[in-house]
């Protein structure tokens, strides 16, 4: 079994400074309807992950400039950042049309992002998509290569960048090289429907440290390796590769979130008056309890089985009608592929026919919404809510299942999880469900509802302590430590 490293890892393993490469860029610039440029920092985990890190320790983040003013701020595309108080250098890569549509839309999202989880039926391996891949693949190596300093560690991001660690390696044999994997890492049987299967494995070997959220992707990755290349030497209890040139480490590293940040952010929210504002000021009815759902419209999240088991539970339980109100806080994303349009639709569909069938005149079953709610918005309604539904079909770990508990500042809440994402692997105390299990997500949303004050307690006690033991300050110290363990 692949080990998972120490939850404490020393700060000592993580360099003076260092170059991180991404498809997304932690800050773009975008031009406004009036031809003003602004500013936009990214959200999501890797951010906040790694932008303090970069902040303090310097370096460059190499990254697609996928804003529309990002070239013209930016000389040969490098750029200070963060702009109100420049500590590190941007290095953007301009990608033409055809590689958006063939790496981004195509390669990355249409073929690894369904095959690692493992929905193999939505793949569409169209030939440009992979010529694109390994062209911006190569496009990124170019500009590692003219931002890295020598002794510099490389720590690229995703499976947008799977090929670029054996294409810089070409380069610079001598390099320190890492990844981490944040999605899902699917079974052998399944990674063998991907025609380029070997040429990943071989382009991801080329580092020293890969990491994953959990020790089962990092043990399904060894045992790709093992069925692609015989000839490799693989330990599994270390988490070790040899092949050829290559030595590689193998390990299961969680990434979790700055608990303090998100606990902050919901000790000072205004919470009724967030409250007020998503359910709209007529429906805010303060007796009335919330479930809540946050979530990408992305067809891994399993939105449609949720609002089915909601459907059921408020047919079987007609006294919970008027008595709870879902929220679905939903993200639209990707939206150049088909698939996100119709399960967008699906979504908006299921949820019209639920309120035409049980809302009332005072009362409406689902509250959706699609605004862009700033992160104290979101901390205050994690706050406001009863209960937390996390039901991916499968998930890398899912932040939305860290994010809840930490912000559940006045010691309720309960949180519903998917056995399938890799934060049930991690989390204490949650309600845990099969995600296609329509009747098991009404049983434990009633359940929630109903649990005493003191099991209530107990279990959100649990679910802090699993969720700070996996803050987000240690988790760069850890990928750093298991390089030197090599
Ligand atoms: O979870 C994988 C991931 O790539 C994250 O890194 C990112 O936050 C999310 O998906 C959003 O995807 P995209 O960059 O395609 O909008």
């Amino acid at each position: 079994m692949v080990p998972e490293l120490s939850v404490n890892a020393q700060d000592g393993a993580v360099p003076d400074s260092l170059v991180v490469v991404s498809n997304r860029e932690p800050y773009s610039h975008e031009r406004d309807d009036d031809g003003k440029i602004r500013v936009q920092s990214a959200a999501g985990g890797l951010t906040s992950a790694l932008d303090p890190v970069m902040q303090s320790r310097g370096g460059t983040w190499v990254a697609w400039g996928s804003g529309d003013a990002d070239m013209a701020v930016a000389e040969e595309g490098m750029i200070e950042v963060p702009p109100s108080a420049p500590t590190y250098d941007l290095k953007r890569v301009p990608l033409s049309d055809a590689a958006v549509q063939g790496y981004y839309y195509g390669y990355a999202n249409q073929v690894l992002w369904p095959l690692c989880h493992e929905d193999t039926g939505r793949m569409w391996a169209e030939p440009a998509y992979w010529d694109q891949y390994r062209a911006v693949n190569e496009q990124f190596a170019e500009a590692v290569d003219t931002v890295a300093d020598a002794g510099q560690p490389v720590w690229f991001q995703d499976y947008h960048l799977a090929l670029a660690p054996r294409a810089v390696r070409e380069r610079r044999p001598d390099a320190t090289l890492l990844q981490f994997w944040h999605i899902p890492w699917p079974a052998p049987s399944v990674f063998r429907h991907c025609p380029h299967s070997d040429v990943l494995l071989d382009g991801l070997l080329a580092c020293d440290v890969i990491g994953f959220h959990t020790a089962a992707y990092a043990e399904q990755f060894l045992h790709c390796v093992d069925r692609a290349f015989p000839a490799a030497t693989i330990d599994t209890d270390s988490g070790t590769v040899v092949r050829g040139g290559d030595r590689t480490r193998v390990v299961a590293n969680p990434l979790g979130i700055d608990v303090e940040a998100v606990r902050d952010r919901a000790r000072t929210a205004d919470v009724a008056s967030i409250r007020d504002t998503v359910l709209g000021g007529s429906r805010s009815d303060p007796s009335i309890r919330l479930a809540l759902g946050v979530e990408r419209l992305d067809y891994s999240k399993g939105i449609p089985e949720r609002i089915e088991a909601l459907a059921h539970l408020w047919e079987r339980r007609p006294d919970l009608r008027g008595a709870f109100t879902y929220v679905q806080k939903a993200s639209r994303t990707r939206e150049g592929i088909a698939a996100y349009r119709r399960y967008r639709a699906d979504v908006v569909d299921a949820i019209e026919r639920v309120n035409d069938r049980f809302g009332t005149g005072d009362w409406q079953p689902i509250v959706y919404t699609e605004a862009n709610l700033d992160n104290e918005t979101l901390a205050g309604l994690y706050r406001a809510a009863d209960v937390a539904v996390v039901t991916p079909h499968r998930d890398g770990m899912n932040l939305v299942a860290h994010e809840y508990p930490a912000a559940c500042v006045d010691g309720d809440g309960s949180l519903v999880l998917s056995e399938l994402a890799g934060a049930a692997t991690h989390l204490d105390g949650t309600l845990t469900v099969n995600p296609h299990d329509i009747n098991a997500i009404a049983d434990a949303i009633e359940r929630a509802l109903e649990l005493g004050e003191a099991e209530t307690s107990d279990r959100l006690t649990r679910l802090k302590h699993s969720v700070e033991a996996l803050d987000s300050s240690q988790w760069v110290a850890r990928q750093f430590s298991a390089g030197q363990s090599l």
